[in-house]
């Protein structure tokens, strides 16, 4: 039997692409996964109806860990997201996107070093939408006490297990005076349980234009669902963009790993795309499920080859290579090390 029993989406566009490189990656690194594998989104819905079927959901409840890829999601009309249906469904109310500078990814900024907690599971995104008369469309945004303390404590916790020296909550308290008031209130309400921590706040547009301007001044940033999403992509292009940054769903039914990126449909089937942001979803997972030799050996498989020839690299971080050359360099540097190690 193996160590690890893991739900596995691919999801669509580049999503196999990109899941089948990790995979590739995670057996080269040695782990023992023994992966459940499920269709969702619209292959999901032609084949079974459902583009998120019971049956995923209840992988995912039994193996607690899921690794994602991404999934196209129709816009305007078709099936809710399937990303906002599982993370309301299973209840993984905090996102968690670690931002780090890497080598030869050539940004406007260096020693970047950033966290962005973001709330998952209300805020505009409750999907309490209707027309109220043709022309007019009500979308309501909710705010909870629970929810917010609940992220704000998740934000706290893994600053003080993560050494990390400041929280900073990003809101429009200014405008929304009753919504992200009871955010910005239970995060200080949190934060003074935790006095070694740095708490402190900022509006979110100033926020957007202090991270352009200056990103080094914070060190984690927490936030609700929208701001959130706004927020990390900007984060995410301060080292290099979607195709570079990792993303963790989490909460107490489980943990679902997944890229920051969508499904790129521009560039699917033509083995250009990433494996990278996936990869560092994945090394999250390995450290999540204690695996943590392997994760750091994966992340040095990473910085050596992200610091060799660009024929290691796709095109997105200015490469002249494919999503097979990345995924081959990784392996490569993971065997040599093997060797090396012996
Ligand atoms: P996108 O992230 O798919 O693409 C934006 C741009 O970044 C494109 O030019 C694409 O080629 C590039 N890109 C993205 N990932 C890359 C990678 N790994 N390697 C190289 N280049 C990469 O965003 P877009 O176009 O807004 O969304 C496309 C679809 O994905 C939509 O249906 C959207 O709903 C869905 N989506 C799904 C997500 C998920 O499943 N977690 C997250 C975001 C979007």
């Amino acid at each position: 039997m193996a160590k690890h029993k893991i739900t596995l989406l691919p999801g669509d566009g580049i999503g196999p692409e990109v899941t089948a490189a990790v995979v590739a990656i995670l057996e080269c690194a040695g782990v023992d996964i023994e992966w459940e594998k499920y269709f969702v989104g619209s292959e999901a819905l032609s084949r079974f109806g459902d583009p998120l079927p019971q049956e995923v959901l209840d992988s995912i409840l039994r193996n607690k860990v899921a690794l994602k890829g991404p999934v196209t999601t129709p816009v305007g009309t078709g099936f809710q997201s399937i990303n906002v249906r599982l993370r309301k469904t299973l209840d993984l109310y905090a996102n968690l996107r670690p931002v780090r500078s890497q080598p030869n990814i050539k940004t406007r900024y260096e020693d970047i070093d950033l966290i962005v907690v973001r709330e998952n599971t209300e805020d505009l995104y409750s999907g309490l939408e209707h027309e109220i008369v043709p022309g007019i469309v009500e979308s309501i945004k909710i705010i909870t006490e629970r929810a917010s303390t609940r992220i704000a404590k998740f934000a706290f916790e893994y600053a003080q297990t993560h050494g990390r020296k400041r929280v900073t909550a990003v809101h429009k308290a200014n405008i929304m005076k009753l919504s992200d008031g009871l955010f910005l209130s239970c995060v200080r309400k949190v934060a003074e349980d935790h006095p070694n921590i740095v708490a402190d706040d900022r509006i979110v547009d100033n926020c957007c234009m202090q991270l352009v301007m200056n990103p080094n001044q914070f060190d984690m940033l927490l936030l609700e669902n929208l701001y959130g999403d706004i927020v990390s992509d900007l984060t995410a292009g301060l080292v290099g963009g979607l195709g570079v940054v990792g993303s963790a769903n989490i909460g107490e039914n489980g943990a679902v790993f997944e890229a920051v990126h969508g499904s790129a449909p521009d560039i699917a089937g033509q083995n250009k795309a990433n494996p990278l942001a996936l990869l560092q979803s994945a090394v999250m997972m390995l450290q999540h499920v204690g695996e943590m030799e392997a994760a750091a050996r994966v992340l040095t498989a990473i910085v050596k080859v992200l610091g060799s020839g660009p024929e290691q690299r796709t095109g997105d971080i200015g490469g002249s290579g494919n999503t097979t050359d990345f995924t081959a360099a990784i392996c490569n540097a993971l065997r040599k090390r093997t060797r090396a190690d012996e």
